[in-house]
């Protein structure tokens, strides 16, 4: 059974103040976690990686990036390294965020060759994936889930496709409070399920699949109980210690 994985995604929010305390909130509330029932991190702007390093080194809450280049060093102006992530303690880097997708005009070929340049540099990549509206309405979410995961199914080989986690995030559901229903997202995720299945029956076992987009407190457990999710990516929630800390605890 996979132990159960609950990432926060600041996105582009935070302060040094506030980050005190929303991490010493955290912090306490995981104090006992059972790792071998979950895990939990907090993926945060890259300015706040060493504040991250200093506050959670020795805890169980790790933390991550938000993205990262598929270049490993260069005349890339602004971009951040997977091996700078790994400089500041790093364990995971989200990857493919439709946010990103959406406003930077990332590919699936780009976003797979970010999931190799985290895995090179020993990062967990966190591998978004997930519809539109408009691509739900037209009844193409198995269509574009499916080619968004195959374009980095082909890019690496049997173990390193063992070393990522994929985040379902069906995009009308992120910030807009309308999740998909438990029903909705499990179908998604034996899809993806059975996509890794066909490369390797044991990335389908070991490969984490997070549920992302309007996941609250009151919702968790239920979407977490599902055979195929195997935890949750959370945007919102993880900005209050007391609300990411009832998503751990529904995981
Ligand atoms: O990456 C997680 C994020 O996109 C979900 O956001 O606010 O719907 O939990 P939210």
């Amino acid at each position: 059974m996979r132990p159960k994985l609950v990432v926060g995604n600041w996105k582009m929010n935070g302060s040094r103040a506030n980050n005190a305390t929303l991490l010493a909130g955290i912090v306490a509330g995981v104090a006992g976690l059972d790792a071998a029932k979950a895990a939990c991190a907090v993926c945060v702007p890259a300015p706040y990686l060493q504040q991250c390093a200093d506050t959670l080194t020795g805890t169980q809450l790790a933390w991550g990036g938000q993205d990262v280049s598929k270049h490993a060093s260069g005349a890339y102006t602004g971009e951040v390294a997977a091996s700078m992530l790994a400089d500041f303690g790093c364990r995971y880097v989200i990857v493919g965020h439709s946010e990103r997708r959406a406003y930077h005009g990332e590919s699936d070929q780009l976003v797979a060759q970010k999931a190799q340049a985290a895995l090179g540099a020993g990062l967990i990549p966190i591998v978004c994936v997930g519809e539109t509206l408009d691509e739900r309405e037209a009844g193409q979410t198995n269509a574009v889930v499916t080619r968004q995961l195959t374009a980095v199914l082909e890019l690496l080989d049997d173990a390193a496709i063992e070393r990522i986690v994929v985040a379902y995030e069906p995009v009308w559901a992120i910030g807009t409070g309308k999740t998909a229903t438990p029903v909705m997202a499990q179908e998604v995720h034996a899809q993806l399920r059975g996509q890794l299945r066909e490369r390797s029956a044991q990335a389908a076992e070991k490969v984490a699949i997070l549920y992302g987009g309007s996941m609250k407190p009151d919702n968790a457990l239920e979407l977490m109980a599902q055979g195929d999710i195997d935890g949750g990516l959370i945007g919102g929630a993880a900005l209050k210690a007391a609300d990411f800390l009832a998503i751990i605890a529904a995981a």
